[in-house]
């Protein structure tokens, strides 16, 4: 069978399959191949490249491993469980097994401290939270029409609400002057560009807490928010998927849902749609477990027709509803999760800001935003992607860009840090700070030379063979020293 060349494949596929829609050509997904192509490993490549790109919870799976081993017949093809086969073996339909909606309605409740209540009849499932925006989309918005989100944003959003409904998303231009907050200004602005574009706004996706961003909504901009879409009359999809990872206690995340409750007066609560999954709260992103909660009984009824084309198989609905109605496993899991994450970002964070390098300050997620502003030779797009490239090529570590993110300022990179354990964490922090500590005396010895204004590329490049790791880790020399540094903020 021969290949068949590009542009004949144009000629014989679909508009969809070769628009490029997937949004795969991104410096995103160049990160993670990077990452394939050389992965490290403490013993067997230890100079290879850290993944620090993929947003991952994999700090609870001792608690996770525990839970089944001691439950083997939840897993069902176990000797335990293999009497239940048949039952999951055949038919199911859309709606879903009622002890599954049940299971996760309480695990929503629980996440959000108990301050509100889902009804298990509005859970519809979906392939991850993947395919739960496509099917929300594909409910709300006809092609062409237009989702306002709020920037920076994750990719994948380019991916699921746009490739194959023809949906468009239009950035709401957040800043970090004021911590990238959701303006109202800034939603109106948005909303009047896009009605100058002749673009119909259809909704505003948020999500809450922010991926990219790690930071949480406070209560006055939810009210905003709803307001907002109230006074426009268009949908709110709130993505809130990383709601259990928030790690300040009392438990600082607030969700759509609390707003609405006390909302009452000439709310439309019809505009309201709650995005879920498991792959972030639990760290189960393989078990394609996504939820659409919407407050619109047309939506849950369409919606739960679409779930069709994504349904989450009776095997992982059995099991998921048998560990999450063992409430003690919960509320332990919760807490020791968001204990783990809040330990971890601090580690990372302190550790990075003993050589200087800030972090926008957040407390949630899996990830935080670094700021590296200071480090470009121009606050351009292109130098970002040149540092970008330094950072895997050199330093071996992929950590995402800011303008695959969409983000409105060049120099911001996300930086993921549960997907690890320690000693792979110990190895990019030291590989980092390595990094910054020698980028600072390349600037300094520029200076003192008086050669040029500004780095070359190749004088950030370095050799990380020669890194002597305890010196580093050990340095007192801080950026942030530099008089050089301290003028490019
Ligand atoms: C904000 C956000 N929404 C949705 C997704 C997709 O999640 P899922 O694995 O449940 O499809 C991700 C994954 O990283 C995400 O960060």
């Amino acid at each position: 069978m021969g290949l068949i060349s590009g542009n004949n494949n144009k000629k014989l596929l679909s508009k969809i399959a070769t628009n490029d829609g997937h949004g795969e050509n991104s410096s995103y997904f160049d990160g993670w191949k990077a990452y394939e192509n050389d992965p490290f490993h403490v013993t067997q490549n230890p100079n290879g490249v850290i993944q620090m790109g993929l947003a991952e919870n994999q700090l609870c799976f001792d608690l996770i491993q525990e839970w089944i081993a001691n439950h083997p017949k939840a897993s069902i093809c176990t000797y335990e469980g293999a009497q239940d086969f048949k039952d999951i073996a055949i038919f199911q339909d859309y709606h879903g097994l009622p002890e599954f909606r049940k299971a996760v309605s309480r695990f929503m409740e629980k996440v959000r401290g108990d301050r509100v209540t889902f009804d298990p009849e509005r859970i519809v499932m979906s392939g991850g939270a993947t395919g739960a925006h496509e099917t929300l989309a594909f409910c709300l918005a006809d092609p062409g029409d237009a989702f306002l989100v709020p920037t920076p944003y994750y990719p994948g959003f380019d991916r699921d609400l746009r490739w194959r409904t023809g949906v468009q998303l239009f950035p709401v231009v957040c800043e970090s002057c004021n911590n990238f907050k959701v303006t109202k200004e800034a939603l109106e602005d948005a909303y009047e560009k896009a009605q100058e574009s002749k673009i119909k706004v259809k909704g505003l996706l948020i999500n809450n807490p922010s991926n990219p961003l790690g930071t949480i909504l406070d209560k006055e901009t939810l009210k905003d928010i709803l307001r907002f879409i109230n006074d426009k009359n268009i949908h709110l999809v709130c993505d809130e998927i990383y709601a259990a990872t928030a790690f300040s206690h009392p438990s600082p995340f607030i969700s759509i849902a609390e707003v609405i409750k006390e909302e009452v007066i000439g709310f439309n609560k019809d505009l309201v749609h709650i995005v879920y999954s498991l792959s972030k709260d639990l760290g189960f992103p393989g078990f394609r477990v996504g939820i659409i909660y919407s407050y619109n009984d047309v939506v849950v009824s369409i919606a739960r027709k679409m779930s069709s084309f994504g349904l989450v198989s009776t095997q992982t609905q059995r099991l998921i509803a048998s560990m999450l109605s063992d409430t003690t496993f919960v509320e332990k899991f919760i807490a020791e999760s968001s204990m783990r994450l809040s330990q971890r970002h601090g580690l990372f964070t302190k550790g990075l800001a003993q050589v200087g390098i800030t972090t926008l300050k957040s407390n949630a997620g899996l990830f935080f935003w670094m700021d590296l502003r200071r480090l470009l030779k121009e606050s351009t797009f292109d130098d970002e992607l040149d540092l970008w490239h330094v950072i895997i090529n050199e330093v071996k570590l992929n950590v995402s860009p800011g303008c695959s993110f969409h983000c409105s300022e060049p120099g911001w990179f996300r930086v993921c840090f549960a997907n690890m354990d320690d000693e792979t964490m110990g190895v990019a922090l030291r590989r980092i700070r390595h990094f910054v500590l020698q980028a600072n005396k390349g600037v300094l010895e520029v200076a003192s030379k008086k050669l040029c204004r500004r780095r070359s590329k190749l004088e950030i490049s370095l050799s990380f063979r020669r890194l002597d790791d305890h010196f580093m880790m050990n340095s007192p020399h801080s950026p942030m020293s530099s008089p050089m540094v301290q003028a490019r903020t």
